[in-house]
């Protein structure tokens, strides 16, 4: 696990059956709240980013956990706030566990965070039921390639024992630097050839030899997505309400 590192370049090789099963099992046996995720598979190479010769997309289900409700006479009360938060903590436990997993197999990986905003078109290829929600995706394949391990904050920025410290000017430079000087290191960003574009009038005063990831992360989080109102919509359409409470569950009341 100290070793990970996300791939994005596969061999042409595919996984077999028995590997798949052996991954989405152990992703399976994460400690869950409700096993509120069903898995989708996709083996489509050409069409799968990276060309990776699976693509798993990781959904929150709340459809196939209504059935059981049903079935047992009951309604969904809980809001759908409080049931995303843990089905994405259940979705998230479970996606690592197949990283680990397919590690342990020799298969490497890397998520996708775009699946949130493709809700509509990941929905639409994959026939989801409403209040099936995709949530992030994995793309894996037998490694054609070996990065560097990328830096990780320092312990002591990560770690707090009994109290929440107060956290130096000292203490900030150093997480930041064995981000910066780590990233640089291994010539991340020069090798990516991508620099998150300055939005408005902020002029651009970084090169590649001190663009790095702290800069990086605060062009992303500085910039993008202000208004909540395009994801709340997105949720929406695929049957969640985030906003208010439900009024209906699958047609009834
Ligand atoms: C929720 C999530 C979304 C991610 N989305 C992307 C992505 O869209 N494209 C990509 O290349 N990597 C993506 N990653 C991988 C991260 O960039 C990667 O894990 C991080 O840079 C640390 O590198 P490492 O995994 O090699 O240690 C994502 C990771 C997570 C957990």
């Amino acid at each position: 696990m100290l070793e990970h590192k996300s791939i994005r370049k596969f061999t042409d090789e595919s996984p077999s059956d028995e590997v798949i099963k052996t991954i989405v099992r152990a992703g399976q046996q994460a400690p869950f709240a409700s096993q509120y995720y069903s898995v989708l598979l996709s083996r489509n190479k050409k069409h799968n980013p990276w060309k990776a010769p699976l693509l798993f997309t990781i959904c929150i289900d709340s459809h196939k956990f209504e059935l059981i409700m049903a079935r047992r006479n009951w309604k969904l009360t809980t809001n759908d706030l409080t049931l995303l938060i843990f089905g994405i903590q259940d979705a998230a436990l479970m996606a690592e566990n197949m990283v680990v997993a397919g590690r342990s197999l020799g298969l490497g990986s890397c998520f996708l965070g775009s699946a949130l905003y493709r809700a509509d078109k990941i929905a639409e290829e994959y026939s989801l039921p409403e209040r099936v929600f995709p949530l992030v995706q994995l793309a894996m394949g037998y490694p054609a390639e070996d990065p560097h391990t990328r830096p990780r904050y320092p312990l002591e920025f990560t770690l707090f024992e009994d109290k929440y410290p107060e956290l130096s000017q000292k203490v900030i430079s150093k997480a930041m630097k064995q981000m910066d000087e780590g990233y640089l290191a291994q010539d991340y960003y020069i090798k990516a050839r991508y620099k998150i574009p300055l939005e408005g009038n902020r002029k651009e005063t970084f090169t590649y030899d001190n663009y790095s990831w702290t800069e990086h992360i605060c062009r992303k989080w500085g910039q993008w997505y202000p208004d909540p109102k395009e994801l709340l919509k997105l949720f929406e359409k695929r049957g969640f309400h985030l906003t208010r409470k439900r009024k209906t569950m699958q047609g009834k009341d």
